[in-house]
């Protein structure tokens, strides 16, 4: 597949709620992050083969203040405070995205808030460039 979503709604959440009181998600619903450092969205996510994929993130942060995360894959560190910058209102979705490797088969890719505002609302997480035989396609 070309690209395959993951809806934070359907991820593993600490301290956050699967909310829908904002238009223009995705799916049924996105996760609005407790307001805590610490908080994060855990998503499975399956690779046929090893190797470089994107991961855009989407989101709405409907402050004017940054709500940065820390990306992990597997455990490991994949971004540092990556930016998460302000949209026109909680109803405003943007997209972020950095590249990573992932290995084949299953693997974790974690969200974690990392100041006391929490994380911004979280929709979905799109990977793409590599194929996947199993995940569902959109
Ligand atoms: C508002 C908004 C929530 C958001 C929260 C926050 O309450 O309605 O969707 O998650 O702010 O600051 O995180």
């Amino acid at each position: 597949a070309a690209s395959t979503d993951y809806q934070a709604e359907t991820a593993t959440v600490s301290q956050g709620a699967v909310a829908s009181n904002h238009t223009g998600y995705t799916g049924t619903g996105f996760v609005d992050y407790t307001n805590i450092a610490g908080s994060y969205v855990e998503f499975s996510v399956s690779a046929a083969a090893t190797g470089t994929a994107q991961l855009t993130f989407r989101y709405a942060n409907g402050t004017t203040v940054n709500r940065p995360m820390d990306i992990t894959v597997n455990g490991n560190s994949a971004a540092l405070n990556l930016s998460f910058g302000a949209t026109a209102d909680w109803d405003t979705w943007a997209d972020q995205t950095i590249s990573v490797t992932l290995n084949a088969g299953t693997n974790t890719v974690r969200a974690t808030a990392t100041t006391a505002n929490g994380g911004p609302n979280l929709d979905r997480l799109r990977v793409t460039g590599q194929s996947d035989s199993t995940a569902p396609t959109t």
